[in-house]
């Protein structure tokens, strides 16, 4: 009988462009669901964009518009790219939509009802001169901790501390740099631990991976908090029933996107909602990154319980993705944008590099540039598509395009390929896509030592019949590899399938052989990748970075970030800066971003506290020369006095510069 599936991936917010990084999970995902298909199966796979809140509020003032006409533009924008990158959804919706607003009143009512919403009074920063609540990430000031200066209002970057937006210390609003003041509101709240128990039995009955739910312990075991679920006006979402100003968090109806995308789904397509979605029937699994875990396996099941619907069968997670090593970078260039890639480079390449490195697990990938383009042009070019295209022009031009029959020893290369077909299936199913890849490279190396052994391109002037049986083989082997591949490369797939002149490949056909059949004329399957083509792409990602480009971290944050107020240059004249000679750097216990440095400034010594540890190593710095703003108030912070400020320049993280090369300059000198 085959199966019944629904799967969804993590609903991708309408305020920014897809890159490489949301990319390992729709590609991941997608790959799983073309699989499930060619096994057979039913799969429906549903998404939407993720359309609420007041990052998106704020860009659509930012340009002009309203959020509908944003969240309008930014949908054709990601379908266009996931379409390029040939993600299949059944179908692809918005959170704004009339089915999501049934659905969260609905959830929302049925939660009423069982007792698990409450309200209560919060503390919030609100600006007046923006005239709304101020999100977390939209207040900033100095650490209540450590001091530091501009720092977000839920956490501290240098010290890492979590604090709420009103404990900051002089505190501004990040779009216009009022200073908000602190209003009181009653907010409503979901009570997260009444779910607690059922949330356990969920977690032990291996909802996630193991990974997964040991982090899932450690919240158990601090304790389940009750979840603000409302925000005040001006807000885009959906309002809250019987509220003049309030409406549902974000997060709330984001995940009930999912519902409403099936809901949609089945009423376009005459299906029962309640079965597909809500009863046995069918399979549900969600496919989300790590960094959403809280809410995919504690508040999204914890509501749906209340609410009387199933959970999923299981939830996968997967790690983030790193390029070269390091985190994604705007200034690196390798923030990569899906269009920009798709300008310089076929988008099933990076289908095939993301196949190769995904496991199970949630470990990080890593796409290292070189490992990218020799995977490319040795797996892809080098070994499955020069099988084709060493054996099709010869059957096509010399043999008239006619397969044969195997021979014995075609039989047994043919064999060994079916044969893997049991563990290549058990491998997808479990997500080691990464274990897929190597059994289809293994098979492809036993197909090309077939080639030279039996060398075509001697015996074609001999020997056509015994030619043409070695061809037989070699394109049985092209079809099963191509079986094997298609849910990683279904455009490749596609040629290979019309090429050999067959229907669309399932998984079934491996067991079929194709004899004494006709083939079609062979075109070109694939190009070997250029150096080049990476770094043009690089180099543009490097310029075309806009300030509407949030790293995933920032999803979020400030969308635009005006001009600190003017400053004359009489106030700039009152900064005295001096050479500075580094004696000693060390690093700070308990602040990873900070080093402790102790200056020669011309015979005085200063030390400050500099947020250089993730640019810099503390050996690398004894006796380099650095600019030092002299007259800074020295600030206290938890870790010693900072006696001014060290200058270097850059967008944080791994890119602080600091001056670059000893100029000669002597200790104290001042700098002009
Ligand atoms: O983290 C994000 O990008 C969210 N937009 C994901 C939402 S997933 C689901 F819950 F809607
Ligand atoms: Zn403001």
């Amino acid at each position: 009988m085959p199966r019944k599936i629904v799967v969804t991936s993590a609903l991708p917010y309408a305020n920014g462009p897809i890159h490489i990084g949301h990319l390992v999970e729709y590609l991941q995902t997608d790959i799983w669901v073309r699989f499930q298909k060619m096994c057979g199966n039913q799969c429906f796979y549903f998404c939407a964009d993720d359309t609420h809140g007041t990052p998106i509020m704020i860009s659509a003032r930012a340009a002009g518009i309203t959020p509908e006409e944003l969240i309008g533009k930014v949908y054709e924008e990601h379908k266009a790219d996931f379409d390029g990158f040939y993600v299949e959804f059944d179908n692809y919706y918005s959170t704004h939509s009339p089915e999501n607003k049934y659905f969260s009143e609905f959830i929302f009512s049925r939660l009423k009802e069982a007792g698990s919403i409450v309200k209560r009074d919060v503390e919030q920063a609100y600006c007046e001169n923006c005239k709304m609540s101020l999100p977390d990430r939209f207040v900033r000031g100095a650490c209540p901790q450590c001091k530091a200066e501009d720092q977000y209002g839920d956490s501290c970057e240098i010290c890492s501390a979590t604090y709420r937006p009103t404990e900051l210390i002089n505190p501004y609003c990040a779009t216009c740099r009022a200073q908000p003041v602190v209003k009181t509101s009653e907010h409503y709240f979901f009570k997260l631990a009444d779910y607690g128990q059922q949330l356990k039995e969920l977690i032990d009955t291996g909802y996630t991976q193991k990974s997964v739910s040991n982090k899932l312990d450690e919240w158990f075991n601090v304790g389940l908090k009750d979840w603000d679920i409302s925000r005040d006006g001006p807000y885009f979402g959906f309002k809250i029933p019987g509220e003049e100003n309030k409406f549902f968090y974000v997060w709330l109806d984001a995940p009930i996107g999912y519902m409403a995308s099936a809901r949609n789904y089945c009423d376009k397509n005459n299906l029962d909602f309640d079965k597909v979605w809500n009863s046995d029937e069918y399979e549900l699994y969600h496919f989300i990154g790590k960094d959403i875990m809280y809410f995919h396996a504690l508040f999204w099941p914890a509501m749906l319980m209340g609410a009387d619907f199933k959970t999923a069968d299981k939830l996968f997670v997967h790690g983030f993705l790193t390029v070269d090593g390091g985190k994604m970078s705007k200034s690196r260039g390798t923030f990569i944008k899906a269009g920009t890639y798709m300008k310089y480079l076929n988008p099933e390449y990076l289908r095939y590099y993301y196949a190769s490195k995904l496991t199970d697990n949630i470990d990080d990938i890593d796409l290292k540039t070189d490992d990218f383009i020799n995977k490319i042009n040795s797996d892809l070019v080098g070994k499955f598509a020069n099988l084709a295209s060493r054996s099709g022009p010869m059957l096509v031009k010399k043999l008239d395009a006619r397969l044969g029959q195997l021979d014995e020893q075609g039989g047994r290369l043919i064999n060994k390929f079916t044969t893997a077909k049991d563990h290549i299936i058990r491998d997808y199913e479990n997500l080691k896509f990464s274990a897929v890849v190597r059994s289809i490279i293994a098979l492809a190396d036993e197909a090309n030592r077939y080639v030279e052994q039996n060398q075509p391109w001697v015996t074609i002037k001999t020997d056509l019949e015994k030619t043409r049986t070695t061809l037989t083989a070699v394109i049985n082997a092209v079809r099963i590899l191509t079986i094997y591949l298609k849910p990683i490369l279904p455009a490749y797939a596609q040629k290979i399938e019309k090429f050999l002149n067959v229907e669309k490949l399932k998984f079934a056909d491996v067991e079929t052989l194709l004899q004494n059949h006709k083939i079609n004329e062979f075109q070109r399957l694939v190009e070997r990748i250029d150096q080049k083509q990476v770094n043009a792409m690089i180099e543009e990602s490097k310029q075309s970075q806009g300030p509407q480009a949030p790293a995933p971290e920032e999803a979020e944050a400030v969308v635009t970030e005006p001009f600190k107020p003017e400053c004359t240059i009489e106030d700039f004249a009152k900064i005295d800066l001096r050479i500075a000679k580094v004696i000693k750097a060390e690093a700070v216990e308990g602040a990873d971003k900070l080093l402790r440095l102790n200056l020669d400034v011309g015979g005085i010594q200063k030390t400050v506290f500099a947020a250089i540890a993730k640019a810099y190593k503390p050996d690398e710095l004894a006796g380099r020369i650095v600019i030092f703003f002299a007259n800074l108030k020295p600030r206290k912070m938890r870790f010693g006095l900072s006696e001014g400020m060290i200058l270097a320049s850059g967008t944080g993280g791994k890119d602080i510069f600091m001056l670059s090369a000893d100029t000669g300059a002597k200790p104290g000198q001042k700098v002009t």
